[in-house]
């Protein structure tokens, strides 16, 4: 889909639909608006015939209230367009960033319902919402991009997509310029949100620890960075243990992927993120259940956040020293497998037993951020999906936030706010850390049932200098979804990548 923008001419600019918003007041709908613009549903070339309601009168005749994502589908004859899609934005004091994107994702799947090509959208004074135009446009574009992506490409009867190819902002002039910058923004927001969410979806036969290598190498190729694969001998050089050993057990290689983006700007930050990358997560030895497992594939959400968040970054130019490391393997059972008791040998030197092969991310994430602590990285952030206990605790619309650093839970916080990926802190402590320590080893994988996800970010820590600024993100709750919403089909949710850029900029601003 492309988004343009155009100066005002309500009823005179040709389209297939035109997208109006109104507010509601006092649970009424304020058509005053609409007044303005297109009222006069009057067929002047009929003489004598009466006159056909007015869209005040519509609206009213309908018991259309404006309450937020609500729609009316009306016919006007006085405009260019024709269809009218009256959108209601509900009570001016409620709307926040994310009514925006979900009105914008219901009206982008009417659209294509509709089978409309061209779509105006009437940008509504939004200043009194406490945000800009600019602001406006990029949760519209993201809201609507998001809403319509992609779920057939497996399909072998292709459904033509029949997406709105075009979409225009209807604003006075002088308005246009914030538009087009918000656009922009937008654009690229929820780009990076369905590269994520594309590598989810992507079935775990498709996409093995190779296969994801390859889309980074691709990436980094379309994105301008560079991109480095380390292979088995390479592991086993550094002596990776961690990655290694969980995926000893299968017959697709681990690897770990690390990509950079380098600004121009003079001292830029260094930042690392790292995603957990295992590409299927059967539990291993310590099978997990049958039911379900297919959402396993997720497990790679972190992976695939963390590179979303790379092309944010990289397109939008941010003045930052941006590494990602994914750690990629598959986590499966088989005579090779790392066992319940096996002892392994991490980078950094620490002895870990393996006491549950289904705490695998915690092993290869440990590899991974001792890996990035060697580019003295200024801030490092992981995401993964990585404790039932999360998901336990947050449930699937917050994902849990263990830091060393104050700095780094506001900006994710701040960034969550704005972007709806939202988190929640959650305490990182000495006794988390203590609970890790093991009999026969340094440390075991496994903690007490109790607070597993704080006892897996203690299990991290010993592999991340104390010095360095580090928030761990545990996105198990919300990186994969069994019901779709109105900005997201149901499946992988791209859940971190626009989480992360923001934060990023918030950090490097
Ligand atoms: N990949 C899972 C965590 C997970 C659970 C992600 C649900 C998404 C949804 C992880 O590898 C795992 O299995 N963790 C175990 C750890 C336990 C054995 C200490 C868990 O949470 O049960
Ligand atoms: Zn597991
Ligand atoms: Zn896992």
């Amino acid at each position: 889909m492309n988004f343009f923008t155009a100066k005002t001419a309500t009823t005179k600019t040709s389209g297939d639909l035109l997208v109006f918003p109104i507010f509601q007041k006092k649970k009424k709908a304020v058509v005053a608006p609409l007044l303005d613009a297109t009222d006069g549903g009057v067929r002047p070339s009929a003489p004598g015939s009466a006159k056909v309601p007015n869209l005040a009168q519509k609206i009213k005749k309908a018991g259309f209230a404006a309450n937020a994502e609500s729609f009316l589908q009306v016919y006007c004859s006085n405009t260019k367009s024709g269809w009218l899609l009256i959108t209601g934005m509900g009570e001016v004091s409620e709307v926040g960033l994310d009514t925006i994107r979900k009105i914008a994702g219901q009206a982008a799947k009417k659209a294509r319902e509709m089978k409309a090509k061209k779509v105006l959208v009437q940008v509504p004074e939004v200043g009194i919402l406490g945000f800009d135009d600019a602001t406006f446009a990029r949760t519209w574009v993201e809201g609507a991009e998001m809403a319509l992506s992609e779920t057939g490409a497996l399909k072998t009867k292709k459904k033509s997509p029949l997406l709105p190819a075009q979409w225009s902002f209807l604003a006075s002039a002088k308005r246009l310029a914030a538009l087009d910058n918000g656009i922009k923004q937008g654009t690229t927001f929820a780009a990076g949100c369905l590269f994520a969410r594309r590598l989810v979806n992507a079935p775990p036969n498709y996409l093995t620890p190779s296969a994801m290598a390859a889309e980074a190498r691709k990436l980094a190729k379309d994105e301008g960075l560079n991109c480095k694969i380390l292979k088995v001998p390479q592991l086993k050089k550094m002596k990776m243990g961690g990655l290694l050993g969980v995926g000893q057990g299968s017959v697709n290689d681990p690897c770990l992927i690390v990509l950079e983006y380098r600004s121009k700007a003079p001292k830029a930050p260094k930042i690392a993120l790292v995603g957990k990358g295992v590409t299927f997560d059967t539990g291993g030895i310590s099978l997990k259940p049958g039911a379900n497992m297919d959402h396993m594939k997720s497990d790679m959400g972190g992976a695939a956040a963390v590179m979303g968040a790379l092309l944010i970054a990289a397109r939008m130019k941010l003045p930052v020293n941006l590494t990602v490391i994914v750690p990629a393997a598959e986590n499966m059972p088989d005579g090779n497998a790392v066992k319940p008791a096996d002892v392994i040998t991490m980078a950094n030197g620490k002895t870990v037993e393996v006491l549950n092969t289904d705490a695998e991310g915690r092993l290869i994430l440990a590899d991974a951020l001792w890996y990035a602590g060697k580019g003295k990285p200024d801030y490092i952030m992981d995401a993964a999906t990585l404790t039932g206990a999360c998901v336990v605790a947050l449930g699937e619309h917050f994902a849990g936030v263990m830091s060393n650093s104050g700095e780094l839970t506001d900006a994710l916080r701040q960034a969550g706010g704005e972007t709806f990926e939202r988190v929640w802190p959650l305490p990182l402590i000495d006794e988390h850390k203590d609970a890790m320590k093991g009999t026969w080893s340094d440390l075991t994988n496994l903690g007490p049932r109790e607070g597993g996800a704080l006892t897996a970010a203690g299990f991290l820590s010993f592999f991340v200098d104390e010095k360095t600024e580090w928030a761990h993100i545990d996105i198990a709750g919300p990186s994969f979804k069994t019901s779709a919403s109105a900005t997201c089909p149901k499946g992988g949710t791209g859940f971190g990548a626009r989480l992360l850029a923001r934060a990023v900029q918030l950090l490097v601003s």
